[in-house]
């Protein structure tokens, strides 16, 4: 035999059926993605975003300019190959992307506000775990041409609504990291007080101290986190324009009823951010890779990739962290068959064919069995597939044109004619699905 070839470390398939994927344990199906898919889908067009896709790969410079050349994605985590001269990269993130779409395209000349929302994998080349993966699902949303704080408000709501939606539990965190006019003297006083106390801190963020300070905020280690908890504040260096905006936020998400916390370690991974940033963190059920979601707004990107000055603002959850939440309750979209059809001998099959097409045409989901086998281990596929009825079609069944057609949860059996099955069928489910 042939040696197997495994998939990339780091990546995974999603199969209908359960799959046992290492380091997780509940079975992750396609089911679960498709619940947090549609439920994407239905919610985000209600406040007014419209789907767009941008393509996996870009040039390298792209990321590089945009997510900032300090950050981790960056500087460590990037899928980069030479493509005959030139460097292109498999894309980290998708807000990058839109930008680029969006100055290319001049859309800004189009519209005064645009609102989009995407779906699709991203690549990072980071350690694997629970819920972190080397390809993984984004889905998000990005508005440009608002300078808030309505819309960040607005913002806020919709992943609130739609986390409520999908039932999984979570807090919602939010902070402001200030503008350009305010950010750089409160860098200078972290800056100064990090070097202080240098020693202390990992060897990354003795790095850092340099580099991206304010990433020193949330490292995981406890050491600099007893650190970062003296640490100066980015509130008391906002601008007063900064802090009528953050106040701004709040003062509306409160009026629209949605909870959240105030949480000053909030800085993000990414160079971009301005004045707001949010993220939606699981208070259970996921471990260390607990962000379901997380965003802000990035005021100066559009700018800074060569379009002209307007603000944006998104953020993007993963798929997967969601999923595997979904996985852990129990919920999935699925489509099961309403009719499973199991013909004895040769004539039934041919008539069993029949019966399904009638059914799907009617808009019912049919499934024909096409192997030999007894009635028993039938109805155990049929249970196996989650099938609501299943009918076993004998030469009887043929010869009179009437079976039963068996309801497998409650095990009732309901009289009906083949000459009028799919009519009979509908009846008995209350229309199509
Ligand atoms: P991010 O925080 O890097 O932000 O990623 C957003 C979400 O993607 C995370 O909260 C997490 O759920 C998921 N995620 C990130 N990395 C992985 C991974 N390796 N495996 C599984 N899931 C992962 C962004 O990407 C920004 N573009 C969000 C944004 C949109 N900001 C403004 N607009």
């Amino acid at each position: 035999m042939s040696q197997k070839i495994r998939g990339v470390k780091g990546t995974r398939d999603v199969l209908p059926i359960d799959t046992y994927v290492k380091d997780e344990d509940p079975w992750v199906r396609v089911g679960h993605y498709h619940l947090v898919e549609q439920s994407a889908r239905d919610l985000f067009p209600l406040y007014g975003y419209r789907e767009a896709r941008t393509p996996v790969l870009e040039r390298t410079e792209l990321f590089v300019r945009g997510i900032g050349e300090v950050t981790d994605i960056v500087g460590k985590e990037m899928y980069t190959f030479d493509d005959r001269g030139e460097s292109v990269t498999l894309r980290p993130e998708n807000t990058a992307s839109l930008v680029r779409a969006y100055v290319e395209h001049n859309v800004n000349q189009q519209e005064p506000e645009t609102k989009w929302w995407y779906a699709g994998p991203m690549f990072r080349r980071e350690r694997q775990q629970r819920g972190r993966y080397r390809q993984f699902t984004q889905i998000g949303i990005e508005a440009f041409g608002s300078p808030g704080p309505r819309i960040d408000a607005e913002q806020v709501e919709l992943l609130d609504r739609w986390l409520r939606v999908l039932g999984v539990p979570f807090e919602m965190h939010l902070n402001t990291l200030g503008d350009a006019s305010c950010r750089p003297k409160y860098r200078e006083a972290l800056q100064a007080y990090l070097r202080s106390r240098a020693p202390e801190l990992c060897e990354d963020c003795q790095k850092r101290i340099e580099t991206n300070p304010i990433r020193v905020l949330d490292c995981k280690n406890p050491k600099c986190q007893e650190v970062a908890a003296a640490a100066p504040k980015m509130e008391q260096f906002l601008c007063e324009p900064c802090k009528v905006h953050f106040a701004g936020v709040q003062e509306m998400l409160q009026r629209l009823g949605v909870p959240f916390v105030v949480d000053p370690k909030l800085v993000r991974g990414l160079d971009y951010y301005t004045r707001t940033t949010y993220e939606a963190i699981a208070t259970s059920g996921l471990g260390a890779q607990s962000t379901l979601a997380g965003g802000g707004r990035y005021d100066g990107l559009v700018k800074d990739l060569g379009g002209p000055d307007v603000p944006g603002i998104g953020f993007a959850a993963g798929v997967e962290r969601l999923a595997l939440l979904l996985a852990q309750e129990g919920k999935e979209r699925a489509t099961r068959p309403v009719v499973f059809i199991a013909p004895l001998g040769d004539a039934e099959a041919a008539r069993a064919d029949q019966l399904a097409q009638q059914l799907r045409a009617a808009g019912l989901a049919a499934e024909v069995s096409f192997r030999k086998s007894n009635p028993g281990n039938q109805l155990k596929r049929a249970d196996t597939l989650g099938a609501r009825f299943a009918l076993v079609l004998g030469d009887q069944e043929l010869k009179s044109d009437r079976a039963k057609l068996k309801e497998l949860k409650t095990g009732a059996q309901h009289e009906v004619t083949l000459s009028g099955f799919a009519d009979e069928v509908r009846k008995l489910t209350g229309g199509p699905r």
